[in-house]
Parts: structure tokens; C-alpha cells; sequence
């Protein structure tokens, strides 16, 4: 495995690994969980070299958020990505992402900024699309893969892919969950037992839904309550938002049809948790 931290070195390994085949980016933050490694597992039969990237992305954070606190362990990291087979990672510093300083053009999100997280978030969105689209062009990958944990993400990158006409394919992977059903995330590092023990209410409450959306129900109004009750167990959460969205435009939708979307976030302590369930 080759590890890069300049553009210049990953310009250089990047022409290499391109004259042997198909190339797919799987961008990352760090602090590796199974959802991650099964996004390389995802690249590596997408494409014949995988590439990941590494960078806490500060322009992505607000300024009340956790960008000085986000989980890191870049040894532990490489030795995950190394087993898992991939064939380059790109570590960059803050500098050499951002060589003079923070950007004066970004790319904007435009109207789906307005939903779901985006609406809690502000500027969040522009910061991931604005990085994505550095290293897709640092990168020059042929398919990138993303996972659906982070649903809103997937869906404005295909969006900017689509309307920039950026020539990257865009791939998605599954949730991955831990075995009592809470999503795998970096950020569940900072939560307490307790609080560990309560965050199983996000993707029970989602279950739930589900459950009811396959005996029938698909009025939007009882699967939220559905939601709501079952999250209303569980003390140590607060919920932020829990909607139904159509899966491209993310507008609102009542009633739920098959492929809609129940995406919820809740602050579990003072942890921020997303979680989200297509209905099929
Ligand atoms: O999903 C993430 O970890 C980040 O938002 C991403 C896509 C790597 C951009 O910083």
C-alpha cells in the first residue's frame, strides 16, 4: 500500500495506478469502522485499484461543532486500510488541501441544502461538496464510493457530479450496523455507556417504521409518530428532525412509497447521531 501526503506525490502514484486499470476513491475522515472498510471492499470490486482519503475536513464543520475533538488514530487507520487491500492512501494536511487558506470559490448546494440536515447545518454541506470535489479532481478517480448512512451527502454529491458534469461515477454502500442495530459512526467514539446503551433508540425507532410501512401504513404523519414514540423511550435522546423524503429531491412525501426515505438525527447526550432507512 502506498501512502501519499502532497498532491505532488499523489499526482505522481496516481498516473502509476491509472495506467493499471479502473481507479475508485472511497473519501474518508478517519477513525475507521466497518462501514468504511466495506466501502474498499465496494471500491476494490468496483474498480482494479482503490484509493482512500484521509482529511478532517474543517470546512465542513461549524464553528460550534467538534473539528478540534474529531476521533483520529492515522496509525490504526493504515493498518485497517492495508489489510483491507487498498492500494493507495492520500493523507493530506490542512495545507495541502487548502494552500491559501480557505477557499474563495465553493460549491454551493443549492435548494437541497434546505433539507434535512442541511437546514441545522449551515455551510456544512458546501464544505463536504467543496472537498469532494478537490479530491475527485486531486484524485481524478473513476467511481467514488459513499455510504448511505450519510444519505443527504450521497445524494447532493451524485447531484454535483450530475449538474458539474464532473465524469466520476458515484457509488453507494450499505449501513453497516453494529449488532444491536446502532449505525456504525466515528462519532459513536465520544458517547458514554449509558448513552451507548440508549443510541440502539435511532434505528429501533426506524425499524419500527419500516414494520409498519410493510403491514400498510404509509401516511406520513402516523410512521413520524411511530418514530417519535418509540425515540420518546429512550431519555437520553433528543430527537432534531425525523422526515420522510422523496430519494432524489428530498422533498417531503405523504404517503411514503416504496423507495421513500426516513432519515432522522438526534442528539444522544450531546452527541449528534444520523440514521435513515429506505422503505422497500
Ligand atoms: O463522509 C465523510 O466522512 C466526509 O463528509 C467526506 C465525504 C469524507 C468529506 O469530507
Amino acid at each position: 500500500m502506498i501512502l501519499v501526503r502532497t498532491r505532488d506525490a499523489l499526482a505522481g502514484a496516481m498516473s502509476t495506478l491509472r495506467a493499471s486499470g479502473a481507479t475508485a476513491l472511497v473519501p474518508t475522515m478517519g477513525f475507521l469502522h466497518e462501514g468504511h472498510l466495506s466501502l474498499v471492499d465496494r471500491a476494490r470490486e468496483l474498480a482494479d485499484r482503490a484509493v482512500v482519503s484521509i482529511f478532517v475536513n474543517p470546512l465542513q464543520f461549524g464553528p460550534a461543532e467538534d473539528l478540534a475533538t474529531y476521533p483520529r488514530d492515522e496509525a490504526r487507520d493504515l493498518s485497517l486500510l492495508e489489510a483491507r487491500g487498498a492500494d493507495l492512501v492520500f493523507v493530506p494536511a490542512i495545507e495541502e488541501m487548502y494552500p491559501s487558506g480557505e477557499p474563495a470559490v465553493t460549491v454551493s448546494p443549492g435548494r437541497l441544502e434546505d433539507r434535512l440536515c442541511g437546514r441545522y447545518r449551515p455551510g456544512h454541506f458546501s464544505g463536504v461538496l467543496t472537498v469532494v470535489a478537490k479530491l475527485f479532481g486531486l484524485v481524478r478517480p473513476d467511481v467514488a464510493v459513499f455510504g448511505r448512512k450519510d444519505f443527504q451527502q450521497a445524494v447532493l454529491i451524485r447531484r454535483m457530479v450530475q449538474d458539474l458534469n464532473l465524469g466520476v461515477r458515484v457509488e453507494t454502500g450499505p449501513i453497516v450496523r453494529e449488532p444491536d442495530g446502532l449505525a456504525m459512526s466515528s462519532r459513536n467514539a465520544y458517547l458514554s455507556d449509558g448513552e451507548r446503551a440508549q443510541a440502539v433508540g435511532l434505528s429501533r425507532a426506524l425499524l419500527l417504521a419500516l414494520g409498519r410501512f410493510h403491514e400498510g401504513e404509509s401516511g406520513a404523519t402516523a410512521l413520524l409518530e411511530a418514530v417519535k414514540d418509540e425515540l420518546a423511550r429512550f431519555p437520553l435522546l433528543r430527537l432534531q428532525y425525523a422526515e420522510l423524503v422523496d430519494p432524489e429531491g428530498l422533498d417531503s412525501v405523504d404517503p411514503a412509497e416504496s423507495g421513500s426515505v426516513l432519515a432522522l438525527a438526534a442528539f444522544c447526550g450531546t452527541t449528534r447521531l444520523i440514521d435513515n432507512v429506505e422503505l422497500s
